[in-house]
């Protein structure tokens, strides 16, 4: 396990993306016509950021690209003296014999303070002939208008299941994983769409055992299965408050799961569940989000847990 499977597999081109089908699209027009302007990537981890940053710069300047780019990481720099050195040095030099422009690629640029976006806003302008700046963020409402105005913006979005589910199944084979079916729709299911949680699964799990199975998915992942958090609400609405607190036990001590992941795959999978009504599964989430809410502000994770179940109980009983 020398090396992780989320860098070795990361596509070195913007045509080996999966998925996000109109950032690829804009961004291949950028390969071919070797230029582009300041970019901004906003959307949720491991949906291919930092990827397409690096692939297109790859795209656009071949395999030296590295010579050309400056790759900084905006939450380890938050200062701004930092920024205005690092990019001042850096945009001095001439790019690459051959090439018109430099990159400078600002990873998670939302940790920026407000003063250092000040800092980048005059700097981005002051060697725009040179210099062109990728910025990546989870939130692009952390990012000052001024900036945002400045580059092309670009939303990345979780990734469907079946993309993550092609992805994972070339990983697999490409590292001699045997790889079930269902254990990879599992591998797709926990992982919501982010592909470096998918990827470091599949990892994970098979650093275990070679043959990953679905069971080995859900018990390395911390994820409860769908039939047992099925089973919870079933239990709640047809046997009772103790074998409903039993079931539950069971799931988290067999899954290890913390009292807010409990509650979180419960709700997410409450949408699933056909033997509750519309009225039913509305009361069911309100007692949810109040148990979540309550074991975030610091109450007895166990107490709320059960406090949780004998609400359930209560409203589903007969
Ligand atoms: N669209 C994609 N196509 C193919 N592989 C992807 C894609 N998105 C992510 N990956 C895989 O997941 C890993 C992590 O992706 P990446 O570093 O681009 O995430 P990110 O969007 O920058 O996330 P963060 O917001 O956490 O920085 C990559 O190394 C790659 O293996
Ligand atoms: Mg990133």
């Amino acid at each position: 396990m020398s090396e992780l499977w989320v860098e070795r597999h990361r596509p070195r081109s913007v045509s080996e993306m999966k998925g996000q089908r109109a950032v690829v699209d804009r961004l291949s027009a950028y390969s071919e016509s070797k230029t582009f302007p300041h970019l901004m990537f906003a959307g949720p981890p491991g949906t291919g950021k930092t990827t397409a940053a690096l692939a297109l710069t790859r795209d656009v300047f071949g395999d030296g690209f590295r010579n050309n780019l400056l790759e900084m990481n905006a939450s380890d720099e938050r200062k701004l003296e930092s920024i205005r050195t690092k990019v001042k040095q850096f945009a001095r030099t001439a790019p690459m014999p051959g090439t018109s422009f430099k990159v400078i690629f600002l990873d998670e640029a939302d940790a920026l303070t407000s003063d250092a976006q000040g800092a980048l806003r005059r700097i981005m302008e002051q060697f725009a002939e040179t210099c062109r700046f990728i910025l990546s963020c989870n939130y692009s409402s952390k990012i000052v208008e001024a900036i945002q105005s400045r580059c092309a913006v670009f939303r990345f979005r979780p990734l469907d299941s079946e993309k993550v589910l092609e992805k994972v199944m070339e990983v697999a084979n490409s590292e001699g994983v045997e790889l079930e079916e269902t254990a990879a729709r599992a591998i797709a299911d926990v992982s919501l769409g982010d592909l470096r949680k998918a990827i470091t699964s599949l990892q994970v799990a098979a650093s275990l055992d070679s043959h990953v199975t679905r069971d080995l998915v859900y018990e390395t992942t911390a994820t409860a299965p769908p039939e047992e958090l099925h089973g919870f609400f079933l239990a709640c609405k047809e046997d009772g408050f103790q074998p409903a607190r039993r079931r539950m036990r069971e799931i988290l001590d067999r899954f290890g799961l913390a009292g807010t992941d409990l509650v979180n795959q419960l709700h997410r999978e409450l949408g699933k569940v056909t033997f509750l009504d519309e009225p039913q599964k509305l009361k069911v989430t309100e007692a949810m989000a109040e148990c979540d809410f309550r074991m975030v502000e610091g109450g007895g994770e166990s107490l709320q847990l059960d406090a949780m179940a004998a609400r359930i109980c209560s409203m589903l009983g007969n």
